[in-house]
């Protein structure tokens, strides 16, 4: 089963409000990893919420592993990281990991030692008894992915992940996600970080609700006849809203 696949999906948050994504299909294999960039506001988190079954679709169809939110069976699964902070304030990092864990399957006798080699990773040991309203901003991003870890899942879904971090850790969460994919895991990550999305091996480019370019770095840059993928990306983005604009203008 294709661990995500969206189908011809359409939303917006209510009806006075316009479409924020348009007729949009995307598809990640098993053990791919997938980037998806694009502007603030484009809509990368109201898709990575559809695929996690907090929204659902005004048409369309959203499919994790072969199955339709809110993905009772497949949810222990899926590795979620929101990019805001969904943290117990008034708990303790590992009572968070704890908690977390056990929502999302880990067995009970598997939880100390999951949640320690985790603080351990993301170098929260020391702070792993300090209530989180304690933590820094990086110190919560941290714990939040090491949450999405727990239940060591077949899909991780993160969204901004590196956001707020030092470039040695950035780096060492990468080499991290690199490991896994290796492994199986398929990765969907969003990112506004051009240079983390250039070492990614599929990168799916979101603007105005609508997927308008995707492939392999070097593919899209080719695409567009530019050597960084920054370039690309605008150029492609450019392409897209001359496109739309002539299509706009009446027949005479
Ligand atoms: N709860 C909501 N109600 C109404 N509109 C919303 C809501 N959440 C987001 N939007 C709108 O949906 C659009 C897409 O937002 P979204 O958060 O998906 O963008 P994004 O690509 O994740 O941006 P960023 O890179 O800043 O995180 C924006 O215009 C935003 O204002
Ligand atoms: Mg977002």
């Amino acid at each position: 089963m294709e661990p995500v696949v969206l189908s011809n999906v359409s939303f917006r948050y209510s009806r006075k409000d316009d479409y924020i994504l348009q007729d949009l299909s995307f598809q990640a294999g098993v053990g791919e990893l997938w980037c998806l960039l694009g502007s603030s506001g484009s809509g990368k988190s109201t898709m990575i919420r559809l695929l996690m079954g907090l929204n659902v679709p005004t048409s369309g169809t959203v499919q994790v592993f072969g199955e339709c939110a809110p993905f009772r069976t497949m949810r222990p699964r899926i590795g979620y990281m929101p990019q805001d902070s969904a943290l117990y304030n008034d708990l303790t990092g590992r009572e968070n990991l704890h908690f977390f864990g056990e929502l999302s399957g880990v067995k009970h006798r598997e939880l100390s030692t999951r949640a320690a080699e985790l603080l351990d990773f993301f170098d929260l040991t020391n702070a792993a008894d300090r209530l989180v309203s304690k933590y820094s901003g990086g110190m919560q991003r941290r714990l939040s992915l090491a949450i999405a870890l727990m239940a060591k899942p077949d899909l991780l879904v993160l969204d901004e992940p590196t956001v707020g971090l030092d470039p040695r850790q950035r780096l060492r969460i990468w080499n991290q996600l690199f490991q896994m994919n290796a492994d199986g895991v398929t990765i969907l990550i969003t990112t506004h970080v051009m240079d983390e999305a250039e070492r990614c091996p599929n990168v799916a480019l979101l603007a105005d609700g609508h997927i308008i370019g995707s492939g392999s770095p070097q593919e899209i840059c080719q695409h567009a006849g530019k050597t960084r993928l920054e370039g690309a990306f605008l150029q492609i983005l450019d392409g897209e809203r001359i496109r739309r604009e002539k299509h706009l203008v009446p027949r005479l």
